[in-house]
C-alpha cells in the first residue's frame, strides 16, 4: 500500500484517486499521524502532499522522521518537496517569482521516477502553484527537471529513492501526471497494481464494523445514487443494525418511489421504512410560491418526518449519509466572508446536531464516478447507478409558482417522455442532468380545429463535471421537435414546449 501524508492541500484526495487508478491501495493520514500509520500500514511508499503552509515560517508542519527512516521510496509534492528538502538539510526560501498555473519543465537528467515516461532534454507541461521555492537541495539529491520559476522543479535521490516535485502531478492540467504517480507507486515503490473497487468495498466494510460496533444506524434515502450506495454498503457491513427511511414527499419523478422501495425491499432485503408524506408536503406547499420559502418548508418538514420515524424505531446511535468528497472539500475550503445565498440546498445536514448521533459517511473519499463504480461492485443495477442527480426538494423547484398535485402529475408525464426519448437516442449518459419544468404561464394554441389555452413546458439538459458550472446540451433540432410533438400530443394541459439555452453561470441548473 501507499501512505499519503496530508499537509492540507485542496487536492490531496486527487493524489489518492490517482493512486487508486493505478490499482494500488492507499490511505490518507494527517501529517502528524505519520509515524503511527507507518507502523500500522507498513507502506511500500509514502507521498507527502502539498499544503498552504510555508516551511520558511517557524511552526510549519513537518513530516515525521520515521518517513525518511522507513527505507521506502518517498515522493514530496510541492509543500511536500519543500519540507523534505528543509528536513534533510536543503534550503527553501520565499521566492519573488511565484508560479501559478501552467508551466513547462525541462528534463535535465534521467531518474527512476521518469523511467519509461520522460527523457532528458524533453519539455513537458505541468501545473504549478507555489510561492516558496527550493534554493539548495540536500546532499545526495540531484536536480532532474527545472522550470523558469523553479530551478529545482524536480529533484531525485535515486539511491534512497526520495523524489520531490514542485508541480502537481495529481491534477489533470499536468497531462502526464497520472502516469508519473503510477510510475512512482508501481515502478519505484513496487506495488503490484491489483487493488480494485472490490478491495475498497472490503476495507470500508471493516471500517464500518469497527466504527459502529453493536450500535444502530439510520439512513435517509433520497432516491439518489449516493445515499443508496452508502446504504447498501453499510447493510453489507452490519446487516439488520441498519434501518433506512425513505421520506416520499410526493415530489418524486414518475416511478421513482416504487423503484427505490422495490430495490431495497426486494433485491436487497434491507429494512426500509417508506413514509408516504405526500399529503403533508403538498398541503404545506399550498399557497407558497416563493422559491426560498418552498425550499425551507421542504427541508424542515423532511427533518420533522425523519425524526418522528427515527423515534418510532427506538432511535439510533449513528446517522449514515452519502456525503461525497466534493461536498466535503467545498465546505472545508470555504474561506468565509459575506456570501450570498443563491439557494438553500436541502439536505439532511441539520439532523446530526438535532439528533445527537454520530455520522457514518463511507463515501467521503470518493468522487461521483467512483461512487458509481462502487455501486456496480455492490451489484446495484446499472440503470440505478447511472442515474442523473435529482434535487432533494424534487419537482417543487421545477414548478415555478404554486405547487399542487395536478401540476406534479402533469410534469411527471412530460418529464417521463423527455427522458424516454433521451434514452432511446442513446444520449442519457452523455448528459449530466435532463429534466422538464412546468411554467406558470398559459399560451394559446390550436389542436385539430379547436383552440387550446394551456401551460408551457420547458426542457433543460446540461453537461457538467460537478454541477458547479454547466453547459447547455446541444440537441439537434429534429430531436427537440420530436420530443415537443410527443409532449403536446400526449400530455393534457401542455400545449407548448421550449428549450432552455442558458449555461451556468449565469443561470443555475434548476429553475428555482
Ligand atoms: P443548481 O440549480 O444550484 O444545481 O445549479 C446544481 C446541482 O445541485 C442539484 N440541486 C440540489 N441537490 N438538494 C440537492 O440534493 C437541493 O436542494 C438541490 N438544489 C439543486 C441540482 O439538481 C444540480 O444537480
Amino acid at each position: 500500500s501507499i501512505l499519503i501524508l496530508d499537509f492540507g492541500s485542496q487536492v490531496t484526495q486527487l493524489i489518492a484517486r490517482r493512486v487508486r487508478e493505478a490499482g494500488v491501495y492507499c490511505e490518507i493520514v494527517p501529517f502528524s499521524g505519520g509515524e503511527a500509520a507507518i507502523g500500522r500500514l507498513k507502506p511500500k511508499g509514502i507521498i507527502l502532499s502539498g499544503g498552504p503552509a510555508s516551511v520558511t515560517e517557524g511552526a510549519s508542519p513537518k513530516a515525521p522522521g520515521a518517513v525518511f527512516e522507513a527505507g521506502v521510496p518517498v515522493l514530496g509534492i510541492c509543500y511536500g518537496e519543500q519540507t523534505m528538502c528543509a528536513e534533510l538539510g536543503g534550503k527553501v526560501t520565499p521566492s519573488d517569482h511565484r508560479e501559478f498555473g501552467r508551466a513547462f519543465i525541462e528534463i535535465v537528467r534521467d531518474c527512476h521516477l521518469f523511467d519509461g515516461l520522460w527523457n532528458t532534454g524533453e519539455k513537458h507541461q505541468v501545473w504549478m502553484s507555489h510561492g516558496d521555492r527550493v534554493e539548495a537541495i540536500p546532499a545526495g539529491f540531484e536536480v532532474v527537471a527545472k522550470s523558469d520559476g523553479a530551478p529545482f522543479a524536480a529533484i531525485a535521490n535515486d539511491v534512497r529513492r526520495f523524489y520531490g516535485v514542485q508541480f502537481h502531478p495529481e491534477v489533470v492540467h499536468t497531462p502526464d501526471g497520472a502516469k508519473l504517480l503510477s510510475n512512482f507507486v508501481r515502478h519505484v515503490a513496487g506495488c503490484t497494481g491489483d487493488w480494485s473497487m472490490a478491495g475498497y468495498r472490503d476495507a470500508k466494510i471493516a471500517d464500518i464494523r469497527k466504527q459502529v460496533g453493536k450500535g444502530k444506524v439510520i439512513c435517509g434515502l433520497s432516491g439518489g445514487v449516493d445515499s443508496a450506495v452508502a446504504a447498501v454498503l453499510i447493510h453489507e457491513a452490519i446487516g439488520d443494525q441498519l434501518t433506512c427511511v425513505f421520506v416520499d414527499h410526493g415530489l418524486m419523478r414518475s416511478q421513482e418511489a416504487e423503484e427505490v422501495v422495490s430495490l431495497f425491499r426486494g433485491a436487497y432485503n434491507i429494512p426500509l421504512v417508506h413514509v408516504d408524506a405526500e399529503e403533508l408536503f403538498l398541503s404545506g406547499l399550498a399557497g407558497v410560491s416563493d422559491p426560498e420559502a418552498k425550499r425551507k418548508f421542504i427541508g424542515k418538514t423532511f427533518i420533522d418526518v425523519f425524526e418522528a420515524e427515527a423515534k418510532k424505531i427506538g432511535g439510533a446511535d449513528f446517522l449514515a449519509q452519502g456525503t461525497l468528497y466534493p461536498d466535503v472539500i467545498e465546505s472545508v475550503s470555504f474561506t468565509g466572508g459575506p456570501s450570498v445565498t443563491i439557494k438553500s440546498h436541502h439536505n439532511v445536514g441539520g439532523l446530526p446536531e438535532r439528533m445527537n448521533m454520530q455520522l457514518v459517511e463511507p463515501l467521503r473519499e470518493l468522487f461521483k464516478d467512483e461512487v458509481r463504480a462502487l455501486g456496480r461492485e455492490l451489484g446495484l443495477p446499472e440503470a440505478f447507478v447511472g442515474r442523473h442527480p435529482f434535487p432533494g426538494p424534487g419537482l417543487a423547484i421545477r414548478i415555478p409558482g404554486e405547487v399542487d398535485k395536478e401540476k406534479c402529475d402533469t410534469l411527471r408525464k412530460a418529464d417521463r417522455i423527455y427522458l424516454e426519448e433521451i434514452r432511446k437516442a442513446g444520449l442519457y449518459d452523455a448528459i449530466w442532468q435532463a429534466f422538464a419544468v412546468l411554467l406558470p404561464v398559459r399560451t394559446v394554441g390550436v389542436m385539430g380545429d379547436g383552440r387550446t389555452y394551456d401551460r408551457v413546458c420547458a426542457l433543460r439538459a446540461v453537461t457538467s463535471v460537478d454541477g458547479m458550472t454547466a453547459d447547455v446540451y446541444p440537441f439537434d433540432a429534429a430531436f427537440l421537435s420530436a420530443v415537443a410533438t410527443r409532449i403536446v400530443n400526449e400530455v393534457n394541459g401542455i400545449n407548448r414546449v421550449v428549450y432552455d439555452y442558458t449555461s451556468k453561470p449565469p443561470g443555475t441548473i434548476e429553475w428555482e
